[in-house]
């Protein structure tokens, strides 16, 4: 059975204020030590599509909302461009806290803010899933039982797969992070028709 409004709303009240208690975090003290806030996640708890990205930079860190920076504009282009809203979307990260100078998200932390992101989907039960990044991408395809269908992101992008949680089944779309469009230009094009996988499912 599905959470009411009500629920939802205070079960992601709950997963906010337990990250933002969090002292077990290898990135808590960074957080704390830089003024920082955890990015738990913004948009619709009513949303059919969820977005997962890798961790917040330093824009999102220094203003709790995901996707705010340069990443994000261009993450707004791409939403645009199918028609999407994304007050229609719920945006989130696997890591909640900022790694130091912007570097990958380690193991270590993908493990201790997992369990977040596992209650959040929970919560929201969105059908669609689109991963931005090979991060969410492969965190997601194990949740979903996808394990032995991991490639590289060279190979899935923009591609729709099909897997289940715990409360049903749900696409996936992969995708290419919006940061790379940023490094690489000529990508702008491929992340845009990428993006238009999820059109159908708006
Ligand atoms: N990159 C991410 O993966 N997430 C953000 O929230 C911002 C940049």
């Amino acid at each position: 059975m599905k959470f009411s409004k009500e629920e939802r709303f205070e079960a992601m009240k709950k997963v906010r204020d337990e990250l933002v208690l969090f002292t077990e975090s290898p990135l808590y003290e960074y957080r704390t030590k830089n003024n920082f806030f955890p990015v738990i996640g913004e948009g619709s708890h009513d949303a059919h599509i969820v977005i997962i990205g890798e961790a917040p930079g330093k824009n999102e860190a220094l203003t709790g909302r995901p996707f705010c920076g340069a990443s994000g504009k261009f993450l707004d282009e791409m939403c645009a461009h199918i028609g999407l809203a994304r007050k229609d979307v719920y945006v989130t990260n696997i890591v909640k806290d900022r790694p130091e100078d912007n570097r990958d998200p380690s193991q270590e932390e993908i493990d201790a803010y997992g369990p977040f992101l596992d209650r959040q989907l929970e919560i929201i039960r969105p059908k669609v899933i689109a991963t931005l990044g090979r991060f969410s991408m492969v965190y997601i395809m194990e949740k979903l039982g996808l394990s032995g269908e991991i490639q590289p992101i060279s190979a899935l992008h923009g591609k729709v797969l099909y897997g289940k949680l715990p409360y049903g089944d749900v696409a996936l779309v992969a995708l290419y992070h919006p940061a790379v469009a940023l490094y690489n230009g000529s990508m702008r094009d491929t992340l845009k028709k990428d993006f238009e996988s999820l059109k159908q499912f708006i």
